[in-house]
């Protein structure tokens, strides 16, 4: 009869353990019984990049990147993009559930609340240098808001993690508009709590010397459907971060610092920038069959192409091509989208990536609607960074609460030198050898 197990025979000593298999998995820790002696530390499982290693169970994000499926706790994202708000779908990642009215005007309002940030947190924000990249200046200030509530260190307590929740969520835009109003030397705009939470955002952005900022109502709908499209990816490298840094118990914000810093690379948040200036480089359509050649000669890589989960078409980039059209119907078409829509089309019909399963993924057409906006690129990892807050709040969160969790503290397998003792440095051999310069130079 079928069972749950695996059997492995260690062929070193020939004897067979029966290891349980549960949720499709089997525990690393189980192989630490095999051994070839006592005093052996027991086999390790070596996965670079964890690529093949659950580190943890979850129920915020599934994803089936085989047939390009994505759903928050169980809701499809079409669902969600086409009928919630990004503060509604924030409630179900963070919470769990879809809120009724009256949680989700609580919740809205709770966030608004919390969308100033203190005074001295402008001063910090001076302190950088005019063309500082906004990321770096979000990184730093999320970082340290934490100096700002030493109560958020009580993390197992539910209230302090529900507050410092809401103070997250209402501040990342604050910090992020912050970022680009210092980078253009002008003066910083105060939340307006009438407005949307996207809605408030292009006022903090874009304000100049009106009264009042009236967000144009397609702007503000796009902004909330990809702050919806970016929410949560599961355990991608951000949320990753998020956990292994949180797993020490230290505060959220730091956590969540260090989440945003892991977003901030070309292979993660970074690449809708990198695909806007892929774009502007290739500068014309005639030019793609040599742009795609070098690609496939690894002379580059086709940015806002390929994903870690998805080996089929990323259902978020689906949903953006729909905004796009709304956005353009305000803006003018972003000549960029027809050089993007034939990159898209010749590589889709090229073995190079149908062999290797490469699709467009979020970001190929997220920094072409940002671009129309009037966002400057460097922003557009930081628009990520805002929407992706409330996944990061609800991995962190479970990763708090969840009792098998420990540090995180993975192991290596150790190829270095075996022991030698110091010698002076008149001592030291001379000339140094080749295998130790090239080390040298690597290091
Ligand atoms: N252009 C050209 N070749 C590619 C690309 C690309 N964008 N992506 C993967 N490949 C090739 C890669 O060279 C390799 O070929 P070979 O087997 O001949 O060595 C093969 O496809 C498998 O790639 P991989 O690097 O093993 O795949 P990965 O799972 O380690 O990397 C990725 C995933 C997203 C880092 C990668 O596809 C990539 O660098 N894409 C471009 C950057 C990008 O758009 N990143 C945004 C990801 S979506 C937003 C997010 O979640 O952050």
């Amino acid at each position: 009869m079928a069972k749950d197990t695996l059997t492995v025979t260690d062929n070193r000593t020939g004897k067979t353990f029966e290891l349980d298999i549960a949720d499709g998995s089997i525990r690393a820790m189980d192989f630490r019984q095999m051994k070839i002696s006592d005093d052996d530390f027991g086999l390790l499982v070596y996965d670079p990049s964890l690529l093949n290693t659950a580190s943890c169970k979850s129920s915020v994000t599934y994803i089936d990147g085989d047939k390009g499926i994505l759903r928050y706790r169980g809701y499809p994202i079409e669902e969600l993009a086409e009928h919630s708000s990004y503060m509604e779908t924030a409630y179900l990642i963070v919470k769990g559930e879809l809120p009724d009215e009256q949680h989700l005007n609580d919740w809205s309002y709770n966030i608004t609340m919390h969308t100033m940030v203190h005074q001295n947190i402008e001063k910090f924000m001076d302190g950088f240098r005019y063309d500082a990249h906004p990321m770096g200046m979000l990184v730093s200030t999320c970082a340290a808001l934490s100096t700002f509530y030493p109560d958020a260190k009580e993390i197992f307590d539910v209230e302090s993690r529900r507050l410092q929740a809401r103070r997250l969520l209402g501040k990342m835009p604050t910090l992020a508009a912050l970022a680009y109003r210092h980078s253009l030397g002008l003066p910083y705009v105060l939340p307006d709590n009438d407005l949307s939470y996207a809605g408030n955002f292009l006022s903090m952005m874009f304000k100049m010397t009106e009264q009042k900022f009236q967000p144009k109502p397609a702007f503000e709908r796009a902004l909330d459907v990809l702050f919806i499209l970016h929410a949560d990816h599961e355990q991608n490298c951000s949320a990753n971060a998020a956990r292994a840094v949180g797993s020490s118990q230290v505060d959220p914000y730091s956590a969540i610092a260090s989440a945003t810093a892991a977003l901030y690379g070309p292979l993660h948040g970074g690449a809708n920038e990198a695909v806007i200036n892929m774009l502007n480089e290739i500068q014309s359509v005639d030019r793609i069959p040599e742009f795609i050649e070098g690609v496939k000669k690894g002379e580059a890589k086709l940015m806002g192409f390929g994903h870690r989960i998805y080996k089929n078409y990323d259902p978020r980039a689906r949903i953006i091509q729909e905004i796009a059209h709304d956005v353009f119907e305000e803006t003018g078409k972003n000549p960029l989208i027809d050089i993007a829509k034939e990159l898209e089309r010749i590589a889709l019909g090229d073995d190079y990536f149908i062999e290797r399963k490469l699709y467009p993924n979020v970001d190929f057409y997220s920094g072409i609607i940002y671009q129309a906006m009037g966002f400057p690129v460097s922003m557009f990892p930081v628009l990520f960074a805002i929407g992706r807050t409330s996944g990061w709040l609800a991995q962190w969160s479970e990763m708090v609460t969840d009792e098998e969790q420990k540090i995180t503290r993975p192991r290596q397998l150790y190829l270095g030198e075996d022991i030698r003792h110091y010698l002076p440095i008149y001592k030291r051999p001379e000339p140094m050898t080749k295998e130790r310069r090239l080390l040298l130079e690597r290091l």
